[in-house]
């Protein structure tokens, strides 16, 4: 089922890379900010759709070689609730690339076990897009590979308004009290309730923010910035960011190697 995937060559450089990753330190969960597709075009003097199919390309060789190095979740911002404020041009372009980019990697995706997912409003979308993307996520449901979390219409803020409102509409039925709202209930109703935070966020083109993604499961991520541009950013660029992380020390809040005074 993997055959394809893992027989693909890689380059040398790629190879070392991989080798030299502590397996038993892999981020579980990867989110992405998929930025930057404008400017690369910009540079090359291309319109900036040519930017955004570059960028499509980019996400397929990525998903590869997570699935490769054994992440268990990426999610991948490829439309915030506030890029609606780009010219209708854009907005199309980037709906039908989204469109095509379920079209062309659906088989793909799915011999390779991955499960694909979306987080945001897709009730927003145009009905056509909502009925494939409904097809994908039921096709790879069963799939226990690489989760490929696609963020569109997505916001972090429209998220956790969205969970506020579930849980207020619980405690007006009488099924919740106010007293039991507690982080677990909060998070029981964000789009990635079954899944871990993010270990690692990555933010290719050079802005250092996060743009409204995934507020609140950011909390303890570690952030990994880039002055690439996302169609530049390649499989050897994951892997130097996850070699980075696995540099990186992780407190939680707390001191390394010394007892935690709550703990039990
Ligand atoms: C990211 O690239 C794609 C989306 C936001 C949908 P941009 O289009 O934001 O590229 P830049 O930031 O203008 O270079
Ligand atoms: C973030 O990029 C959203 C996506 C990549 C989908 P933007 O280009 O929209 O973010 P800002 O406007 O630079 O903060
Ligand atoms: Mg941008």
């Amino acid at each position: 089922m993997w055959k394809k995937w893992f027989s693909r060559k890689r380059n040398e450089e790629n190879n070392k890379s991989f080798e030299s990753l502590d397996r038993g330190r892999i981020p579980k969960h990867i989110a992405i900010i998929m930025d930057g597709n404008g400017r690369w075009a910009q540079k090359r003097s291309l319109p900036r759709a040519f930017g955004h199919r570059a960028g499509a390309e980019a996400l397929r060789s990525i998903v590869q070689t997570a699935s490769e190095v054994g992440v268990q979740v990426l999610t991948a911002y490829a439309f915030s609730t506030e890029n609606w404020k780009r010219p209708t041009d854009e907005v199309s372009l980037l709906m039908s690339l989204l469109s095509d980019y379920l079209d062309n990697e659906i088989d793909e995706l799915d011999d390779n076990d991955v499960k694909i997912r979306f987080i945001g409003n897709t009730d927003e979308l145009a009905p056509i897009l909502q009925h494939k993307i409904e097809k994908a996520q039921t096709r790879t449901a069963q799939n226990v590979g690489l989760v490929l979390n696609l963020a569109v219409n997505y916001g972090g803020r429209a998220e956790i308004t969205r969970a506020v409102k579930i849980v207020a509409e619980m405690v007006a039925q009488g099924q919740l009290r106010s007293s039991q709202i507690d982080e677990t209930i909060i998070n029981q109703h964000l789009y990635t309730n079954d899944l871990p935070d993010p270990d690692l966020l990555i933010r290719p083109s050079g802005d250092f923010r996060i743009s409204n993604f995934l507020l609140w499961q950011l909390a303890y991520t570690e952030f990994y910035f880039t002055h690439l541009y996302w169609p530049d950013f390649k499989p050897e660029h994951l892997l130097e960011a996850i070699n980075e992380y696995q540099n990186r020390d992780r407190r939680f809040g707390g001191l390394k190697n010394i007892k935690p005074h709550n703990a039990k």
